[in-house]
């Protein structure tokens, strides 16, 4: 198939949370199955230069101008590839847009012009097929910053050579949904009619996320769990009717895990290579790297529990923080590494800075050290108030981490939790819990120690973490599924 992919990140180019992380491995696993694949993402200078890229990005000497509203708009398009895969990957070009600090905002909080900036970027998409004739069988568009692709798609494609053309869209998360007010309407070009409660308004205000879920003609999440989740009041934020009603065409797929950036066996960023069979020799290397490199005392036998994460409430870092004194009276270690809320931020340093010798933050974003407390901690904290699929568990599990996670979304759908029937089954990979309370994970946290100090069970628990296939392989064929879906159901003029 000929697949275009958008997205407004992507590794390496940027990178703020997963959904950078699979609009790369995703394009590259189905390439690896013979398919030919594009990606179209905005060229962040700030961030390539942070990544040492300026190298492998090329101009293609051609440039796209896009009317926004009332202005001519004009990008310059640049070329590169996803290193080692033949997927072509066309990078947006528009400094007045995407030259600045953040992606989405800086330290005063959100970019207020990203209505416009991501209309462009849409639009853009359709722009370069037409440029460089590319006439794909699907565009993949994912989450609010790509939605309108598929209502122009819809509406315009057959004026960009497109009207055979299926698009399909990715929730990854349904607490961001692009909401703007109304008269940002006249920025994406389309007309007024659109603007009504079936389509691209909600409450008043016109909706990206919604635009994307009316108009794609079949839709996806990152896990089956969070599939029916969001069909529901508790986590749908408000979407849940307009999920129900597409109940048909939507599909959860679980996110699998870039092998090639993420397995110890050959991570360069870790004081020791292990995997299953050398995990006991391995990664107590790499614990006392980590404790020396955070600062800690160096304990072999103390548990050191890890936390990587975007420091925002959907992390449940407040149940974190509501058990921190009984935490603190347990000898134990725990290293995070964060951004985000500075709230939850000054909460994580002052509990460092009262207890230094079992508490150690990092504020800021650290891939190196990411990849470290990985393989350094015996255990991972991911207590999600939701997870619409999660990363941080699946390397977690490959690294032999002992996760322990809130049963929701992807989370509930990659950790098995302990228990006398999944141990006896040989499938008990971690720890989970549903109900969200301190207390609770506090309680979890006793009973994980306990099953700590069993080295045999533990051990089994790490063998069968990594032991399980998380790659993209299995995902990649259920994406090709979905495409051919979508392809019929355009085909049948759906
Ligand atoms: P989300 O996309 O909701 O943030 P995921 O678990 O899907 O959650 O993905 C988070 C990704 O971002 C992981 O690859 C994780 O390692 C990475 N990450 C998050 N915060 C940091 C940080 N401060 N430093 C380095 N990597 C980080
Ligand atoms: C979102 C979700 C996260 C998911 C990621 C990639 O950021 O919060 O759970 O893993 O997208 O799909």
């Amino acid at each position: 198939m000929r697949i275009v992919l958008t997205s407004s990140e992507a590794v390496p180019f940027s990178k703020t949370g997963g959904l950078a992380d699979v609009s790369s491995a995703l394009p590259k696993a189905l390439a690896a199955l013979g398919h030919e694949l594009w990606l179209i993402t905005p060229y962040y200078p700030q961030q390539a230069e942070l990544n040492g890229l300026a190298k492998q990005i090329q101009s293609t000497e051609q440039s796209i101008t896009i009317t926004i509203g009332h202005n001519d708009v004009t990008a310059r398009i640049l070329e590169s590839r996803i290193p080692g895969t033949s997927v072509r990957v066309f990078l947006v070009d528009q400094p007045e847009y995407f030259d600045r600090p953040g992606l989405y905002g800086d330290a005063q909080g959100d970019y207020r012009d990203s209505c416009e900036r991501f209309v462009f970027l849409s639009r853009a998409v359709l722009e370069i097929c037409r440029k460089f004739d590319i006439r794909p069988d699907v565009i993949h568009a994912n989450d609010w910053q790509t939605g309108l692709v598929p209502a122009l798609l819809k509406i315009e494609g057959h004026s960009y050579g497109l009207e055979r053309t299926a698009s399909i869209y990715t929730i990854h998360n349904m607490a961001f949904q692009g909401q703007f007010w109304h008269w940002d309407m006249v920025l994406t070009g389309l007309d007024w009619k659109y603007f009504n409660w079936r389509q691209m308004e909600f409450h008043g205000q016109l909706n990206l996320l919604k635009t994307g879920i009316t108009f794609a003609d079949m839709l996806t999440t990152v896990s089956p769990t969070y599939a029916r989740e969001i069909q529901t009041a508790e986590f749908g934020n408000g979407l849940n009717g307009v999920l129900t009603s597409r109940r048909e065409d939507l599909v959860g797929i679980l996110n699998g895990i870039d092998e090639e950036v993420w397995n110890p066996a050959s991570d360069p960023y870790i004081a020791e290579n292990y995997d299953h069979t050398t995990v006991s020799i391995g990664k107590p290397v790499c614990k006392v790297a980590l404790q020396k490199a955070m600062g800690l005392p160096v304990h072999m036998n103390v548990p050191l529990f890890g936390m990587i994460s975007r420091i925002t409430s959907q992390k449940g870092l407040d149940l974190i923080l509501g058990c921190s004194r009984d935490l603190a009276d347990l000898n134990v270690q725990c290293v995070f590494l964060g951004t985000g809320d500075p709230v939850l931020e000054k909460g994580l340093m002052a509990l460092a800075k009262e207890h230094p010798e079992k508490f150690a933050v990092k504020i800021g974003y650290d891939e190196a050290l990411s990849h470290q407390i990985e393989a350094g901690s015996d255990i991972f904290l991911m207590p999600s108030q939701f997870e619409p699929c999660g990363l941080n568990q699946m390397y977690s599990l490959a690294y032999g981490t002992v996760p322990i996670v809130r049963a929701v979304g992807g989370l509930a759908d990659s950790v098995i939790d302990v228990t006398e029937a999944n141990l006896g089954k040989g499938t008990a990979n971690g720890f989970s819990f549903y109900e969200y309370k301190s207390e609770v994970l506090f309680r979890q946290i006793c009973r994980t120690l306990g099953y700590f100090f069993d080295k045999t069970t533990w051990l089994k628990l790490q063998k069968t973490g990594m032991t399980r296939d998380w790659s993209w392989k299995r995902s990649a064929q259920e994406y090709l599924n979905a495409y051919q879906q979508a392809c019929l159901k355009r085909s049948h003029g759906h």
